[in-house]
């Protein structure tokens, strides 16, 4: 089994996420940091615990982490995830975060775990770029860096260029890009990998847990998915992360990446160097093609089977 570490902003897709590498045999979830992102920090440490509440997982610890961007304000998509940001109602939590901050909660497990571990950082990156600025070597002791983030050839979903995670926290972006070579997953592949609408309101009929499943791929209330909300197939970003780690479902080239600084429609955007044309950059594995239906099976298969 592989040791995962969430670093998340939960959040629709991050509920879906996490679910399916809860009801992996293949996947052991070794404990869930929290950053701001989708909503606040304290929202999304709500949020986590209810999550874990709803499938029956309050073994998992939970460490809330940084509570807004290394230098900026925080802006949230309440829009798209729901008030408090998350969507379907998952049970209040019985459980409470531990005590330790989420940066240093990242650091611990890597220190336990080392090269078993995945860190899957699927909200702003703010926690793991502080955790990157303490401890220089943590990308060489773990086994695979995941971020959720980017629009590297696509268009972007906040402006033209950039997409929301990267958008929130570019410095961190920044950071966590000098420090280490992720696999980048951003919108190039998730905007592909999508759940059929019919499926998501198939699983609205449903009893629970998938009940709640449908109204986190749907990003829409249960009764509203069943009024018919649903404008089409959804893109379930963070969970195409997790597929990946189980089906190998994408391809990575490992290219240099400019990451946009300053404000305007570039925060936040990255230009990977498809051509080779700088020298000065630091490099990332950026995802540019997906197997679409590969994987939809797991998706759809892993919240069935919950
Ligand atoms: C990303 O932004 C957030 O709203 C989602 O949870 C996902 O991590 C998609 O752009
Ligand atoms: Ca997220």
């Amino acid at each position: 089994t592989q040791k995962v570490l969430f670093d998340t902003d939960p959040g629709c897709d991050d509920a879906v996420a996490l679910s399916i590498a809860l009801a992996s045999d293949e996947i052991e979830v070794v404990g869930v940091s929290t950053v701001a992102g989708n909503t606040a920090v304290e929202n999304t440490t709500h949020n986590a615990l209810s999550i874990l509440e709803h499938l029956d997982r309050t073994d998992v610890p939970v460490a809330r982490g940084c509570e807004g961007p290394l230098c900026r304000d925080l802006e949230t998509a309440e829009e798209i995830h729901g008030p408090g940001g998350i969507r379907g109602d998952p049970p209040e939590p019985t459980g409470e975060p531990v005590s330790q901050h989420g940066v240093e909660f990242i650091r611990d497990r890597v220190g336990e775990y080392g090269d078993d571990l995945t860190i899957v950082a699927i909200g702003p990156q703010t926690n793991l770029a502080t955790a990157l600025a303490i401890d220089e070597d943590l990308p060489a002791t773990v086994d695979d860096i995941y971020l959720m983030g980017g629009a590297a050839l696509c268009p972007g979903n906040v402006t033209p260029a950039a997409e929301f995670n990267f958008y929130v926290d570019p410095e961190a972006v920044s950071r966590v890009f000098r420090g280490a070579t992720p696999k980048v997953v951003g919108l190039d592949v998730t905007e592909a990998a999508t759940v059929p609408a019919r499926t998501i309101e198939e699983l609205a009929e449903e009893d629970e847990p998938q009940r709640t499943l449908a109204a986190w791929l749907g990003y829409s209330e249960v009764e509203a998915i069943r009024d018919g909300a649903l404008a089409g197939d959804q893109a379930i970003h963070d969970a195409t992360v997790i597929v990946d780690i189980l089906d190998d479902v994408l391809d990575y080239r490992e290219v240099p990446v400019a990451v946009g600084a300053g404000d305007g429609p570039f925060r936040g955007a990255i230009a990977p160097d498809i051509e080779g044309a700088t020298d000065d950059l630091p490099t990332a594995q950026i995802a540019l093609d997906v197997d679409e239906s590969a994987h939809r099976d797991r998706i759809v298969d892993a919240i069935r089977g919950l």
